[in-house]
């Protein structure tokens, strides 16, 4: 028996539980409530021009993701109120978006504003859902939760606004579980293995293939990751709550400035990610800053999940850098399943990151389940220097 005094069988049934609590993303449940505190990106802003709307989804929600005719972006539940079709489908006419299948209208608060075969009968309140959006450096970012949402603010903000920088955006889908995607921001190991494999290419080699020291250490935004190579090579990175990664990699040419990173493992639903990542390179020459826009849109269409076959077989990208890195993280996090099996693992001294990062989660769902304030995360007044006298870190 265990101190709480259950059969190991019982014992058993609550561990897969609560493993399985980690997970998951839908409303109805602790990490889905825990989740839905934040501000999400939901789409890159190139994705939907003026005029014209997008289904997405996210935390395993339908939604219709439109722009008005004054290039405002808006976001309302996927599905119509009358019999349910999809409103992406439909007309975008002002501010407001027309369903295909009866011509029922919405405007951005969700408010029925007109039913065209109805106009005879009483005015109804018919809603649907709503939500906050902000459109920050290319990508759209959205608010699922309850009442206002909090202050938008962005890790490492200072960064993406500071003139002369060259921004980019991409992202990837992926059908895995987000929580393994956010473990493998936390294994500075796998770099020492998984990015040395196929064609080692230029992040690759900016490190070597030595196992690092590791510690980690919890702050108001997240946790701090640093990794040791060789005594001296300290390398240190910012994860912030709930899923975002802020790293420096290398530049595809040598003599290319260092591009410093942010990610987010932003979950669609229980078995899809969405990795989503906004660059900031230093601009420098005219020639130089053209082959790296050409580089960054040649990478634009990439996403590993069409490529499954070729990777599973080995056969990698040539790209050196973001089509590669990419790949290799692929094979690794779809290699565990679609959702990671943590009742079946064998956790050693290394995945102290991982255990970290778990230890947190539970004690915010268990305070979300308990109605308690959660922690209050905010934004590092002074982030962790990603450069080092040892150089750039370069955890993917
Ligand atoms: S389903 Fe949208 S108007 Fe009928
Ligand atoms: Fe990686």
């Amino acid at each position: 028996m265990n101190p709480n005094n259950t059969s190991p069988v019982e014992h058993k049934m609550i561990r897969e539980t609560r493993v399985a609590q980690l997970a998951q993303t839908g409303a109805g449940t602790p990490m889905g409530q825990l989740l839905r505190r934040f501000w999400h990106p939901v789409a890159l802003s190139r994705e939907v021009a003026t005029g014209s709307a997008k289904a997405v989804r996210l935390l395993s929600q339908d939604l219709a993701l439109y722009r008005g005719e004054s290039g405002e972006p808006h976001l309302v539940a996927g599905r119509c109120a009358h019999r349910l079709t999809m409103l992406h489908t439909g007309w975008i006419e002002g501010e407001e978006i027309r369903c295909m299948y009866h011509g029922w209208k919405f405007d951005g608060s969700g408010r029925c504003v007109e039913r065209p075969a109805e106009r005879h009968c009483r005015e109804a309140n018919i809603r649907i859902g709503a939500y906050p959006v902000h459109e920050y450096c290319g990508v759209i970012f959205a608010y699922l939760g309850e009442g206002e949402a909090p202050a938008f603010d962005l890790p490492r903000k200072a960064v993406f606004e500071t003139p002369g920088m060259l921004l980019f955006q991409r992202k990837e889908i992926w059908p895995c579980n987000w929580l393994q995607n956010v473990e493998n921001s936390l294994d500075a190991v796998h770099v020492s293995f998984a990015h040395q494999m196929g064609k080692v290419g230029a992040f690759g080699e900016a490190i070597t293939t030595e196992v690092p020291a590791l510690s980690y250490r919890e702050t108001e935004a997240g946790i701090c990751q640093t990794a040791v190579r060789g005594g001296s090579q300290v390398r240190v990175s910012d994860w912030t709550f709930p899923y975002g990664n802020h790293v420096n990699i290398p530049g595809v040419d040598p003599r290319d400035p260092w591009t410093e990173v942010s990610h987010w493992m932003v979950p669609i639903d229980d078995t899809r990610t969405m990795r989503l990542a906004l660059f900031a390179t230093p601009s420098t020459t005219p020639e130089a800053d053209s082959k790296l826009v050409s580089y960054y849109h040649g990478c634009e269409g990439y996403n590993s999940a069409d490529h499954h076959d070729d990777l599973f077989a080995g056969k990698y990208p040539t790209d050196p850098l973001i089509r590669l890195t990419s790949a290799q993280d692929y094979v690794a996090l779809i290699g565990q399943g679609v959702i990671a099996d943590r009742m079946n693992e064998c956790l050693g001294a290394s995945d102290v990151g991982i255990a970290m990062l778990r230890r947190i989660l539970t004690r915010e769902i268990d305070l979300v389940a308990a109605g308690a304030p959660t922690k209050a995360w905010r934004r590092l007044d002074r982030p962790s220097a990603l450069f080092t006298e040892a150089g750039p870190q370069v955890t993917a």
